[in-house]
């Protein structure tokens, strides 16, 4: 018997990739040194913190934290969240301002579920996080550049017809870009004009390695409005940078009619997120631990920021530009001349056994082929300078095989 073609998989697997799943398989093979994922480094996880919060959680707490839970999370981790957005902004916000979800990557799938119908357009900085694009491109949303620099005539225009806009202000993934206060300011002003949402997604927050980076959006939205939260921005937060990702604990601060809409949604995501970890997360944002151990690996990543910074000056700067960015986790290269195709040069650069994150994933269009996203935190500041070494070689055989470009080689 002749076996029938099964149906075809849905139509927007054709506009995807797999660059994340690629990642995080590198960050396994001891051979490769992995530039590529936004991965902290495994060797300062707080294990034996977790393991201690882990016992005091399943004595407090007993089945209720291996039961299916509350589709908003457990509760009390909710208030003890919504006690800590209030003490950090200055607002008023409760439980009901608060969904616990797993990792901000779920919120953002779940934004996407909740606001976007099919075409539907999002006004978001670019390039953008890469999870982002990947979270909502089922819908097959169209883009309009979020504008910092007020210089897009048509930008009110798009804002007002955006379902939401979407921006990391704090170092941003994947360019490490701070974005001023007064950059926030008028970003929230044009929000509130234009009667939409704004996805401000702050998962480096802790990650400050020159200073604070000063109020989030939230924080500016909170300053002008006294009274219970009800606002336009839809804060997302998360344990995966502070602490560790494995937890999978990340949560939505929203008004309360988004954070019904979104449990609504959650509940046929996932039923329930982990009470388990959430128990386990409540013990250590009790007692601070997650703000603590954030604070005690930033000199780390500093160290390793400084290495990959003066490790690249010596051997990249011929090709590439780049800012040294004063928190998160990335380093973002641009090509001073667009005629190195980031795209091409990866493949060279994993022959070599390194690897970066090409930009044209972090673009609407895939059209910016001319950047790389590098990383500095999960690796050792001496496989990070291996790293420099090896793209440095990776360039130099890319530059080789296109003969067009021999004479860039230093
Ligand atoms: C900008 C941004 N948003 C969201 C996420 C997802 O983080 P989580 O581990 O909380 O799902 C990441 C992870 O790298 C990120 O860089």
């Amino acid at each position: 018997m002749i076996a029938k073609q099964r149906p075809a998989y849905a139509e927007w697997l054709q506009s995807t990739n797999n660059i994340s799943q690629q990642f995080l398989a590198f960050g396994g093979r001891a051979d490769v040194v992995s530039l590529a994922g936004g991965l902290p480094a495994a060797e300062l996880y707080p294990v034996a913190a977790i393991q201690a919060a882990t016992e005091r959680a399943l004595t407090r707490h007993g089945t209720a934290a291996l039961e299916y839970g509350a589709i908003e999370g457990f509760p009390a981790l909710r208030q003890l969240i919504a006690a800590r957005v209030s003490a950090e902004t200055g607002g008023t916000f409760t439980a009901a301002n608060v969904l616990v979800t797993t990792g901000s990557m779920q919120a953002l799938d779940l934004i996407g579920k909740v606001l976007l119908d099919a075409g539907d357009l999002i006004v978001a900085q670019s390039p953008t996080y890469l999870g982002a694009l990947d979270s909502w491109r089922p819908r097959g949303p169209r883009y309009h550049k979020l504008d910092w620099e007020g210089e897009d005539a048509g930008f009110t225009t798009a804002l007002a017809q955006a379902k939401f806009g979407y921006s990391v202000p704090n170092y941003s993934n994947p360019t490490g870009v701070l974005v001023s206060q007064d950059r926030r300011a008028a970003l929230l002003d044009k929000v509130i004009a234009a009667g939409t949402w704004l996805v401000e997604d702050d998962p480096y927050q802790s990650i400050q390695l020159d200073g604070p980076p000063g109020p989030s959006i939230l924080s500016q939205y909170a300053a002008r409005h006294a009274g219970p939260y009800d606002g336009p921005v839809i804060y997302l937060g998360t344990l995966s940078k502070s602490l560790v990702p494995g937890l999978r604990v990340g949560w939505v601060i929203a008004a309360p009619g988004m954070i019904q809409t979104l449990a609504l949604a959650k509940q046929a995501s996932d039923l329930s997120s982990s009470m388990f970890t959430h128990a386990v997360a409540l013990e250590l944002l009790e007692q601070n631990f997650d703000q603590e151990h954030g604070r005690s690996i930033v000199p780390h990543y500093r160290e390793r920021r400084d290495a990959l910074c003066d490790e690249a000056s010596r051997r990249l700067a011929d090709w590439f530009d780049w800012e040294v960015p004063v928190g998160g986790m990335f380093v973002w290269m641009r090509n001073r001349d667009r005629t190195i195709d980031t795209d091409e040069l990866y493949r060279f650069a994993v022959e070599e056994k390194v690897a970066f994150v090409p930009s044209s994933v972090f673009d609407f269009t895939g059209e910016d082929r001319f950047a790389m996203r590098v990383n500095f935190t999960r690796s050792s500041p001496e496989v990070i300078r291996e790293g420099m070494r090896r793209l440095e070689r990776a360039i130099g055989n890319y530059c080789s095989a296109r003969p067009q470009l021999s004479g860039l080689r230093p």
